[in-house]
């Protein structure tokens, strides 16, 4: 009785109508869990238990099972989706500088790639932290080791003392995976005091599973969090977010006044369906790794057809071999081509550089076979 809401309201999504039974995604929306707060935590809203059990499997899954952290060494949730990922951990990282050094803002910055998401861009606004972009090689993406170094030295100059360094593993545009090894011995030379973020909204449901010896998981004492995206290579709904960080950093942003709620909250959205948790817990179970590991391939090998006709035309593309996106470089093809296939450009403001095909289920034999016929009749522009 003292909750603001237990179901959707039944006069306009009936609770009885026959494709529920088989449908239990469609049917937990209807039931409206509420999985506000966390639930790794020791306490939380007992109302919503059940579902919540299957929330904490879920990051059972995504944190001991693909992403190789040891049981209850890690906190997360689902939250709305990459973004919030990316803001949580910034926000979480800011507040450890704060509260175990008594750092001040302007002693921060948070340093991340070029070819980075642009919700990182949003959270540093938000969170009032300056950044630095580090430059990567316009033909192989690669991460420019020297001017991360440059950037460096120049911030530590400035007074800079704590850094927040976000890691690619599958960025939006390219598939880029950044180098993760070799930021390690940066970071071990200058001996600076930072936290790892790795961006895996994008890669973070492939990587792991078409290259299975890679140094980005909870192994790795380097990786602080992790942001993942069940919306994207899962097809999950979208909602499905999930941020996964090493044990305890979270309470860096307790926040001690939702007193109203058991165990409190640390999470940036509050109320939040369990319904995408669900669905997200459903598509890892019923695939299960071999199935997974069968799908992601499969998607792999549809990349490698279209880059071979693409090396047979001559035609300049960057592509991460453990990824299934393809940039080609504009001016490789023709404009109708990329509109007619609605691949995605780099920028809508200005003359694009690139135009990315994002390999799925949605490209089918069929669709692929047809743009390879279209590149081969007009061929190189
Ligand atoms: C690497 C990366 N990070 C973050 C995001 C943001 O994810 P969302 O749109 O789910 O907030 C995306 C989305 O494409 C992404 O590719």
């Amino acid at each position: 009785m003292g909750l603001p809401a237990t179901y959707l309201d039944p006069k306009i999504f009936p609770p009885n109508a026959e494709f529920l039974d088989n449908s239990p995604y469609i049917r937990c929306f209807i039931e409206n869990p509420n999985h506000i707060g966390l639930h790794t935590y020791h306490s939380s809203l007992p109302a919503f238990n059940g579902t919540q059990k299957i929330e904490l499997d879920l990051l059972r899954i995504c944190a001991e099972e693909i992403f190789q952290g040891k049981s209850n060494s890690y906190d997360g949730y689902v939250a709305s989706g990459g973004t919030e990922c990316n803001i949580q951990a910034l926000w979480i990282f800011r507040e450890y500088f704060i509260n175990k050094f008594n750092s001040k803002i302007n002693e921060i910055a948070v340093l991340f790639s070029e070819d980075s998401h642009y919700s990182l861009y949003k959270a540093c606004n938000i969170l009032r932290l300056n950044f630095q972009q580090i430059r990567v090689d316009f033909n192989n993406r690669d991460l420019d080791l020297e001017h991360l170094e440059k950037i460096i030295k120049i911030l530590k100059r400035k007074g800079v003392k704590y850094f927040i360094i976000v890691l690619n593993l599958g960025s939006t545009m390219f598939g880029s995976i950044d180098p993760i090894n070799k930021i390690s011995k940066v970071i071990n030379f200058y001996n600076l005091n930072c936290k790892i973020h790795v961006d895996a909204a994008f890669g973070g449901f492939i990587f792991p599973f078409t290259c299975l010896n890679n140094k980005f998981n909870f192994k790795n004492p380097l990786i602080d969090s992790i942001s993942l995206d069940g919306h994207k290579m899962l097809e999950a709904p979208y909602g499905a977010g999930i941020f996964l960080i090493r044990k305890g950093l979270i309470d860096n942003i307790l926040t001690k006044e939702a007193s109203y709620i058991e165990g409190l909250d640390h999470t940036l959205c509050g109320s939040r369906s369990g319904a995408n948790a669900i669905a997200t817990w459903m598509i890892l179970n019923i695939y299960g790794s071999k199935g997974l590991i069968k799908r992601m391939e499969g998607f792999i090998k549809k990349t490698d057809e279209i880059c071979d006709t693409l090396n047979e035309l001559d035609i300049y593309y960057f592509r991460n071999e453990n990824m299934n996106i393809i940039s080609i470089q504009n001016g490789q093809i023709s404009e109708d081509i990329c509109k007619k296939y609605t691949l995605v450009p780099d920028t809508h403001i200005g003359k694009s550089q690139w135009w990315k095909i994002v390999v799925m289920e949605h490209v089918n034999r069929n669709l692929i076979n047809q743009f390879i016929n279209d590149l081969k009749k007009v061929d190189i522009i």
